[in-house]
C-alpha cells in the first residue's frame, strides 16, 4: 500500500479524520503559544521610549476622558500613503506604556500618533477652543472648558502607582514627586532635575497663562510630545525602511 493509499483511511472514516485534523491543529497552536511561556516579551525595545511624564500622563487622562480616540488613531500603518502623510509607521514598542492603547478604530480626524512638534502650543490652545477659527470646514468639537479647569494633580501619584503594578517602570521616587513633577514641567521656570527621570521631557508654560497649571497645560503637553521619543534616524539609517 502506497502512502496516498494509507490516507484513503483517513477520508473515508471522518472519525479518523477529525482526530487527525486536531493532531495537527494542536501542534500548530503549540508552536506559536509555547515561546510566549518563556519570552520575557514580544516586544522589541526601542531606543529612547520612556514613561509619561505625570503632566502628560494626566493630558492623556483628559484625552481618554473626551473621547479624542472616537476621532483620531494613534496607529500609522505600514502603507506608504500613511507613512507618506504621517511619518514613519508605528511601532508595538511605541505603546507598550498605554494602557489602554489608544491606536483607535475610526479618523474622522487625521492619525495623532507623530503628532508632536507639528505645531505650537498656540496653535493648539486655540485649535482646542475653536477648532474652526483655524480650519473652517473643521467637524472636530470645541473644547473651550480646558483652559478654564485647573488639573487636578491630587491622584496622580496614584495613577502612576496602578501603572507601576501592571509594569511600567515608575519608580518610588517618581511616583512621591507625581504633583511636583507635573506642576514643574507646565511651568516657563527651571524644572530641576525633571529631565533626569524623564529624558526629552519639554518643560514651558503650554497653556500660556501664567501661575495655574490647568487641563489645557497637560493635553496639549502630551499631545507635543507624541511620536517625538524615539529618534528614527537611526532606524531608517539602518534598514532603510522608509
Ligand atoms: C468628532 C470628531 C473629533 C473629535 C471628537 C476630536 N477631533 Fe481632533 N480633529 C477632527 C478633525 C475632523 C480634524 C481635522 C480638521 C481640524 O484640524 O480641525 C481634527 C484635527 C485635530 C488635530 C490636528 C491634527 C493635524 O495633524 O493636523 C489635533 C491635534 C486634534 N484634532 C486633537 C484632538 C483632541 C486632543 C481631541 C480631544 C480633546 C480631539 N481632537 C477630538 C475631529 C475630531
Amino acid at each position: 500500500m502506497s502512502l496516498w493509499q494509507k490516507h484513503a483511511i483517513f477520508e473515508k472514516n471522518s472519525i479518523i479524520l477529525i482526530i487527525g485534523v486536531l493532531v495537527m491543529i494542536s501542534i500548530g497552536g503549540l508552536v506559536e503559544i509555547l515561546p510566549l511561556f518563556y519570552l520575557k516579551s514580544t516586544i522589541e525595545k526601542v531606543e529612547g521610549l520612556r514613561p509619561y511624564t505625570p503632566l502628560e500622563l494626566a493630558g492623556r487622562n483628559i484625552y481618554v476622558r473626551e473621547g479624542c480616540y472616537t476621532c483620531h488613531s494613534q496607529m500609522i500603518r505600514s502603507l506608504r500613503d500613511e507613512v507618506e502623510r504621517y511619518g514613519h509607521y508605528s511601532l508595538a514598542a511605541e505603546s507598550m506604556y498605554d494602557h489602554p492603547f489608544q491606536w483607535g478604530s475610526k479618523r474622522n480626524g487625521p492619525d495623532l500618533a507623530r503628532v508632536g512638534a507639528k505645531y505650537s502650543d498656540e496653535w493648539h490652545r486655540q485649535h482646542l477652543a475653536d477648532p474652526r477659527s483655524l480650519v473652517p470646514g473643521s467637524i472636530m468639537p470645541s473644547y473651550p472648558w480646558l483652559a478654564k479647569t485647573e488639573l487636578d494633580v491630587s491622584h496622580l501619584g496614584e495613577d502612576m502607582n496602578v501603572l507601576a503594578l501592571e509594569g511600567t517602570p515608575y519608580t518610588a521616587d517618581m511616583i512621591t514627586k507625581a504633583a511636583a513633577d507635573a506642576k514643574a514641567q507646565a511651568s516657563d521656570e527651571d524644572p530641576g532635575d525633571l529631565a533626569a527621570r524623564y529624558p526629552k521631557v519639554i518643560a514651558r508654560n503650554f497653556d500660556g497663562r501664567p501661575g495655574a497649571v490647568t487641563e489645557a497645560d497637560a493635553l496639549i503637553a502630551y499631545l507635543q510630545m507624541l511620536g517625538t521619543l524615539v529618534d528614527f534616524k537611526i532606524y531608517d539609517d539602518k534598514a532603510n525602511l522608509r
